[in-house]
């Protein structure tokens, strides 16, 4: 990391540092934060044991020695290893709650955070949420959120990864909520035949080879079972559309974030009527579905 500038003492200084050494050394933001600043700010206030909500009030906190070399450190491990800061600090904040993450798991990213925060509506009425499955659960942070603004939902937060169906276990005891979120292994809908669901969300893998190959470091430190959807990324959401409509209630609705694939998908269904959602944080690329709908795909219209 660059020493030709002094990093200075108060909280301030110290991002301000981080935040040109971050630059200067061309890292990647997109972990959880989307700039230099709000990853060293992160940092900071971890290392100094200081809470965000108390941040106009402590810029111009001193820290002390010990403090400060926590801070230097990270920022040195942030650059050398390229580790986004959330695997540094071992927590993200999703939908307004904080989860434990670690390199097990992808750092929770998605914008059905929004839609999450606004109980899934307008799609459907809250109240008629009894049942949801997120497939490829991760930390849990879909799966949990969900629960958390749906007090009557029961959910099924399933993953193919055993490593992260263990993250997941360690957020759903955070939260308390082990009576109504179940983490089970299954690969897709096979570990959860029979069921049906009123919300079917998921944040799946959908990196293709060629983006895959493509990505900054920072990706590699992140699980490749997380990214990864096969050779045009969407193995896992092609699976997904085949199969919901046997999972939704009548009144159901399917949503899928595909990213940067949304081309592709659409390429491959041109009768499909997805409807592409808005999201006023950024972040695109998600779709939604109604059960009907996905009925008449899998009666063959594609
Ligand atoms: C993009 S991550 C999303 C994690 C989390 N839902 C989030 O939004 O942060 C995709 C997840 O899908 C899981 N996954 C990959 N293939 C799967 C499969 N065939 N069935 C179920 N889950 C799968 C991965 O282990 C990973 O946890």
């Amino acid at each position: 990391m660059s020493r030709e500038t002094s990093p200075g003492v108060t909280v301030r200084q110290l991002i301000e540092y981080g935040a040109r050494a971050f630059e200067s050394a061309r890292l990647w933001f997109g972990h959880g934060t989307d700039n230099a600043v709000d990853e060293a700010a992160e940092l900071v206030f971890f290392a100094a044991g200081l809470r965000h909500e108390d941040a106009p009030i402590v810029y111009e906190t001193t820290l002390n020695e010990q403090q400060r070399a926590r801070v230097l450190e990270l920022f040195d491990r942030r650059i050398r290893e390229r580790i986004p800061a959330a695997y540094l600090t071992n927590r993200m904040w999703f939908a307004g709650y904080e989860f434990h993450v670690d390199e097990r798991v992808l750092v929770p990213r998605s914008p059905i955070a929004e839609l999450i925060e606004a109980r899934y509506e307008p799609w459907i009425d809250p109240d008629r949420i009894e049942r949801l499955l997120d497939i490829g659960t991760g930390s849990g942070c879909i799966a949990i959120a969900s629960a958390l603004v749906l007090p009557q939902a029961q959910v099924d937060a399933v993953d193919v990864s055993d490593d992260a169906l263990a993250v997941a276990a360690i957020n759903i005891a955070r939260y308390g909520l082990q009576t109504r979120v179940r983490a089970l292994r299954s690969d897709v809908f096979d570990g959860v035949q029979g069921k049906r669901y009123d919300v079917i969300v998921s944040n799946p893998p959908y990196v293709g080879d060629e983006e895959l190959a493509s990505l900054p470091p920072e990706y590699a430190r992140e699980p490749r079972v997380g990214l990864h959807g096969g050779q045009d990324g969407l193995e896992i959401v092609h699976r997904i559309l085949r199969e919901a409509a046997h999972y939704l209630t009548p009144h159901g609705i399917l949503i899928v974030e595909v990213g940067n694939s949304e081309e592709t998908l659409v390429a491959a269904y041109p009768k499909v009527p997805f409807t592409w959602l808005e999201f006023e944080r950024g972040g695109g690329g998600v779709f939604l579905l109604t059960a009907d709908e996905l009925r008449q795909l899998t009666q063959g219209r594609r």
